[in-house]
């Protein structure tokens, strides 16, 4: 029993808040489990980012893995659009959601630091001992938003390796869906940009598609939103 805290993560935006909570409460971050848990938790708080206005594939299929009675569910966006992905999530697992919250966060592809507050996020401390189930609203996202989502991004953004890669492998072994090899992504890359955030030579860096640039300079979309 006792609080599990979980986190995806590829450019680290949501793991730093995850170690926000993790200091807070004196416990250690996990990863999403991959096969379902034996050990059942009084409370799961889960952190992922949206991707493409959706939960990413291997959050989709983490969330009914975590064995816990209660959650508090937790998604970073990157100012763009959050899309539907709290109820998404909240109809993946299997418990009562207590608490939520929408996080703006700086983009993966606009390389931002961290831009919000982490103090901001206190109420759901309030929040921990709480047995009541909370209804997560409905958001509308773009009509577009399922239309081959990873391919657009797998289009929109080039992973470049520079001759200043030792090919240290580490860029292999952090890849959260093992696509990476010698520096180099194969078609299941999602874009993730761990690799390029990670890599102690800063050997990688990436190109964006004239399409996704122009995108990106869309005005952003600040609303932290918090469900208790
Ligand atoms: C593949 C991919 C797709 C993304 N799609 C969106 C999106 O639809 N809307 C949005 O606001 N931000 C989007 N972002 C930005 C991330 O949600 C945001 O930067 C998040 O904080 C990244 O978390 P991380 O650093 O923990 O990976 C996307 C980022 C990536 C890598």
């Amino acid at each position: 029993m006792g609080i599990g805290l979980y986190c995806f993560s590829g450019s680290g935006h949501t793991r730093a808040i995850a170690d926000y909570f993790a200091g807070q409460l004196n416990i250690s971050v996990s990863p999403l489990p991959d096969k379902k848990m034996e050990e059942a938790k009084e409370l799961a708080i889960v952190l992922f980012p949206v991707y493409s206005q959706n939960l990413p594939d291997l959050v989709r299929v983490s969330l009914p893995h975590i064995n816990a009675k209660r959650f508090i569910l937790i998604a970073t966006y990157g100012r763009m659009s959050f899309g539907n992905v709290l109820q998404e999530a909240s109809l993946l697992i299997h418990g009562k959601v207590i608490a939520a919250a929408y996080v703006p966060t700086g983009h993966t592809y606009l390389s931002e630091g961290p831009l919000f507050d982490v103090g901001r996020l206190q109420p759901l401390f309030e929040k921990i001992d709480s047995t009541q189930e909370i209804a997560i609203p409905s958001y509308q996202k773009n009509p577009f938003a399922n239309f081959l989502p990873s391919l657009r991004n797998r289009l929109g953004v080039h992973i470049i390796q520079t001759a200043k890669c030792t090919k240290c492998g580490l860029c292999t072994q952090k890849c959260p869906i093992s696509s990476m090899h010698d520096g180099h992504p194969d078609n299941h890359c999602i874009r993730c940009l761990r690799c390029v955030a990670i890599c102690p030579q800063k050997a990688l860096t990436f190109q964006l598609h004239p399409f996704m640039k122009w995108y990106l300079r869309k005005t952003k979309e600040e609303r932290f939103l918090l469900f208790l």
